[in-house]
């Protein structure tokens, strides 16, 4: 089961695609990029960006002149773990590469509604808590604008009336699960995600095509968001989609913030996050004698698709990894360090940045100023 709220189970990513109705990233489309970008991203040729809506279309605009804007977001439930920002650092890639604008979108207002908090303040004080590591990854404040949702609501309620109104409780209730006891916030709410697919539109008074990078278990928002849009004179959002960073419990469920053992958090101390990754499931033997005798299953093994995440191991080292853990040689527990070195390297490198970031937080949060009063008749 996906949606944006739960996950549950091992993650048949194909079927996804089919139940989704999204198209894989083939070849061609990696071709395509890396023509328009001049490179291509380890995360696109990794597999883990593997599903899109009308890439193709965007880049034909994009060929012709067309530029789109980028549009992410960050739903502020807690502290931000790694699998958080993965979207992001390829969003923050695309922004580079295509010198485009990108709306980051902060949704204190799902995380009040949805009962991640008893209170809405708590909702928005961990929003620019996340806020700093966003500024962190480096993205351009000129072409950067945060939208924290209960600050800038009244610029974005015009647009998320047109949208609401047409959309009906039997759709919500069909795409997100909703039963008679869900509060009627929880039902508006993909209303209020909507909106910055549009925003960049009514700012510039014309038609501006909108590419959102974000994890699969999100599209059924943008499902909704591009039924809507030709209904009101603008475009389908585009999407890619990355598959979900697993569980460190194990690859039957994604690194989730409600279960603080399966995930690293960007702020966690060094010794947590060391302890989270000894701690992790792997897909070796159960004793070393069988490890070295039957070998392992990288296949499985959470600490293995971790490797992937750090691009400064290359595809020649990933390898040389899977065959050495296949033919049990190499052992879990050495892998394991391994990585726990990386991600503390990783850490520290972030968490320096994060705290520079703490004064700058003015700089990439949109004003009710930048934006027009009402939307366009
Ligand atoms: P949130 O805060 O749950 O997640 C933020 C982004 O991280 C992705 N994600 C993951 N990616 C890889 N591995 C994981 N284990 C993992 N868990 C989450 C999510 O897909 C998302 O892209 N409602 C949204 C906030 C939002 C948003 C958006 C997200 C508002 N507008 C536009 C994407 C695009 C939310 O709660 O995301």
């Amino acid at each position: 089961m996906v949606t944006p709220w739960e996950v549950k189970g091992e993650i048949d990513y194909d079927k996804l695609i089919d139940r989704f109705g999204t198209e894989r990233v083939e070849e061609s489309l990696l071709k395509r990029i890396q023509a328009v970008a001049g490179e291509l991203h380890p995360l696109l040729t990794r597999g883990i960006f593997y599903s899109h809506r009308d890439m193709d279309w965007i880049l034909d605009e994009y060929k012709r002149g067309n530029r789109f804007f980028l549009y992410t977001g960050r739903g502020p439930s807690s502290q931000v773990h790694v699998g958080h920002m993965l979207p992001w650092v390829f969003t923050k890639w695309l922004q580079d590469v295509m010198d485009v604008r990108l709306y980051f979108q902060i949704t204190d207002d799902e995380k009040f509604l949805f009962r991640d908090f008893d209170r809405l303040a708590e909702s928005t004080r961990v929003g620019y808590e996340n806020v700093l590591d966003i500024i962190a990854l480096g993205f351009d404040p000129e072409r950067t604008r945060v939208i924290m949702d209960s600050k800038l609501i009244r610029r974005m309620y015009p647009l998320a009336l047109r949208v609401a109104r047409r959309i009906t409780f039997s759709t919500v209730k069909a795409v997100f699960g909703f039963t008679p006891s869900s509060n009627v916030g929880e039902i508006f709410y993909t209303s209020i995600q909507a909106v910055p697919c549009f925003l960049e539109s009514v700012r510039k008074g014309r038609n501006v095509p909108c590419l959102i990078p974000c994890g699969i278990d999100q599209d059924p928002h943008f499902r909704i968001a591009r039924d809507v849009a030709p209904q009101l004179g603008y475009f389908k959002p585009a999407l890619i989609h990355n598959k979900l960073v697993p569980s460190l419990r194990g690859m039957q469920a994604k690194m989730s913030a409600s279960d603080p053992t399966s995930a690293i958090f960007v702020t966690d101390e060094a010794e947590t996050a060391r302890e989270h990754v000894m701690d992790a499931m792997t897909g070796g033997g159960a004793t070393v004698e069988e490890h070295r005798k039957y070998g392992g299953k990288p296949e499985i093994c959470p600490v293995y698709h971790y490797y992937a995440y750090f691009f400064e191991w290359d595809d020649d080292y990933l390898k040389e990894i899977y065959a050495t853990c296949r033919s049990g040689s190499r052992l879990c527990g050495d892998c394991k360090a391994e990585l726990a070195d990386k991600v503390v390297s990783f850490l520290d490198r972030h968490q320096e940045k994060r705290e520079e970031a703490r004064d700058r937080v003015q700089e990439f949060m949109l004003t009710e100023e930048e934006l027009p009063e009402h939307e366009p008749a």
